[in-house]
């Protein structure tokens, strides 16, 4: 029977006999597999780990300082954080397909990061990568070791030839639980271990319709207002993840304050789900429906209507795009 301790000790001996003199390199996505993976890395090799945390501009609310303040007070990780914030609206400007958005920002993540790579390469001697796989990852894919391993939205899909890394993938062998297990044993705070899934195209695909920074910050801060209702009814562990998305190109009528309001609607969509593959609408209680609903529509200006989503998945999936 193993136990979280054991698990740590085991994996930090690992990456310490693989790693040796070696320095390593991680991304950081913000979310738990790849939070957790840097923390064993830091435990066993300590400033010979650099992670890089890329702000794409696409996260919720407080998840950039959750990386910087929360994770590097946690770790004492050597973090660099690369701001491709414009890059990534230049590069998003007129696009409103789903599937478009997803290439483009996997594509410009992966040039982003590679630079940063290429710039640690030139510093200092960087040969090893790690990366958050996981065991159900490792049977999804075959087993299979290296490259083609990659998780498909940081797909590196074999990298250019200035840059061949050996994987570090110190959770290859743990389901999810337990690399929740291992990150509150390193002393992770609860918001990063218990973090809800958030896809990798972050907001981008939470607006539908074309991004741009003002459309973001409207999505952020009523994301941040159901998210901050939905915890202090203390119901993040009950649901899966709730998805607030923003119907950019839909306008709405409204009264709001003395007058006519033409504005936005937003939707939740609260899952409950055991995996992602099928999922169940939330049955929220309406009290706390009722305070997203009048928090959203008075502290957000541009949004004067909240629309609930009662799809299951199938046939809906769970992201609107
Ligand atoms: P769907 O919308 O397919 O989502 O029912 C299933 C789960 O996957 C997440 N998701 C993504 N995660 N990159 C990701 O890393 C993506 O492009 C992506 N699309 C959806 C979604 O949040 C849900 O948990």
């Amino acid at each position: 029977q193993w136990t979280t301790s054991s698990i740590v000790d085991e994996q930090v001996a690992r990456i310490r006999e693989q790693v040796g003199d070696g320095k390593a390199i991680c991304a950081l996505s913000g979310g738990v597999d790849s939070a957790v993976a840097a923390a064993l890395v830091q435990r066993a090799i300590g400033d010979r780990l650099t992670c890089v945390f890329v702000d794409h501009g696409l996260m919720r609310a407080g998840e950039r300082a959750q990386v910087e303040r929360d994770f590097v007070a946690a770790t004492g990780v050597n973090l660099i954080t690369v701001d491709a914030r414009e890059r990534f609206l230049d590069a998003l400007k007129g696009v409103t397909d789903p599937e478009q958005k997803r290439k483009i920002i996997g594509r410009e993540f992966i040039r982003v990061f590679e630079q940063a790579e290429r710039d640690l390469k030139a510093e200092g001697d960087y040969q090893f990568l790690v990366q958050g796989t996981l065991y159900p990852d490792v049977v999804e894919s075959g087993g299979g070791t290296g490259a083609a391993n990659i998780k498909s939205h940081h797909n590196v899909g074999g990298l250019p030839e200035d840059l061949q890394f050996t994987l570090v993938e110190p959770l290859r062998a743990l389901f999810k639980d337990e690399v929740r297990r291992v990150g509150t044993e390193l002393g992770l705070p609860e918001t990063i271990v218990q973090r809800q899934p958030f896809p990798g195209p972050g907001l981008g695909i939470r607006i539908i319709g074309e991004v741009n920074q003002e459309r973001l910050d409207i999505l952020r801060r009523a994301d941040a207002i159901a998210r901050e209702e939905l915890t202090s009814a203390g119901l993040d562990r009950q649901i899966w993840q709730c998805p607030v998305v923003l119907l950019a190109d839909v306008r709405s009528v409204g009264v709001q304050g003395d007058g006519r309001t033409y504005g936005h609607p937003v939707v939740l969509r609260p899952v409950s789900s055991e995996d992602a593959m099928t999922a169940d609408w939330t049955r929220l209680p309406y009290d706390v429906l009722e305070r997203i609903s009048t928090r959203i529509t008075n502290e957000v200006n541009e949004v004067n209507r909240v629309v609930l989503d009662v799809t299951s998945k199938p046939p809906g999936t769970i992201e609107w795009e």
